[in-house]
């Protein structure tokens, strides 16, 4: 079976997996945020009160980590850590920190490389992540990269916070933002960085369903209608 890949790039709160989950569910092809990946390891490492700085200790760790990805009767992408849904819990806060440090070590990427290739060869997808461009599907059909500028990230984020019922103080978003953005942008290791045959595209000054537009444009332009 040929498969599309659709690889979407792009700094945390560009707006990736809400656009990229809705162009998916247009297009019938199976959405993968691979951020939940990072993140349910993220989470493992805050939960054992092991340092997610700590390369050794993390890495150590991973023997005794299972991450699965499933789908639930809604569509939704669920995250399983040694068979425990923790897809609420890893959306917290304080899990998106310990996510961007456990994703600079080499042996959590290459523990997970693996199972989001398979996904790719299993499935049309859309990944969305730091590095699936670049790294993950080298060779996708169609790779975009999404970004805005941090205080358009950050006031998105507030919202979404507020949605969830866990607000939060703008400045603080925003200076989680502009600290995850060094983060992934200057680890040696799949840094954040636009493949050179990336579409770039801006969301700033979009809104919703004008970035959706863009985006369907893109996929159905660069995969020749598909
Ligand atoms: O997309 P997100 O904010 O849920 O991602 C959480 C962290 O995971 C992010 O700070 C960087 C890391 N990540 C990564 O290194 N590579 C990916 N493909 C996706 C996420």
């Amino acid at each position: 079976m040929n498969t599309i890949r659709i690889a979407i790039d792009g700094p945390s709160g560009a707006g990736k997996s809400t656009l990229a989950r809705s162009a998916a569910g247009k297009l019938g092809y199976l959405y993968v945020d691979t951020g939940a990946i990072y993140r349910t390891v993220g989470y493992y490492a805050h939960t054992h009160r092991i340092d997610p700085k700590d390369e050794a200790a993390v890495t150590a760790c991973l023997p005794e980590v299972t991450v699965e990805l499933a789908y639930g009767r809604d569509g939704l992408q669920c995250m399983l850590l040694n068979g425990e849904d923790v897809t609420a819990a890893i959306r917290l806060p304080e899990i998106s920190l310990c996510a961007s440090a456990v994703s600079a070590h080499p042996g959590v990427r290459g523990f997970l490389l693996e199972m989001q290739r398979k996904l790719a060869r299993e499935h049309s997808v859309i990944m969305d992540g730091r590095d699936i461009g670049t790294e993950v599907l080298p060779d996708a059909e169609v790779k975009i990269f999404l970004t805005a500028s941090p205080e358009a990230r950050a006031r998105r984020r507030c919202l979404e916070l507020e949605q969830r019922g866990m607000p939060q103080p703008y400045e603080k978003v925003l200076q989680e933002i502009e600290e995850r953005d060094w983060n992934d942008i200057h680890r040696p290791i799949a840094p954040l960085r636009q493949a050179e045959d990336a579409v770039l595209l801006d969301t700033t000054d979009l809104d919703f369903q004008e970035s959706e537009a863009a985006l369907l444009s893109i996929i159905r332009e660069r995969s020749g209608g598909a």
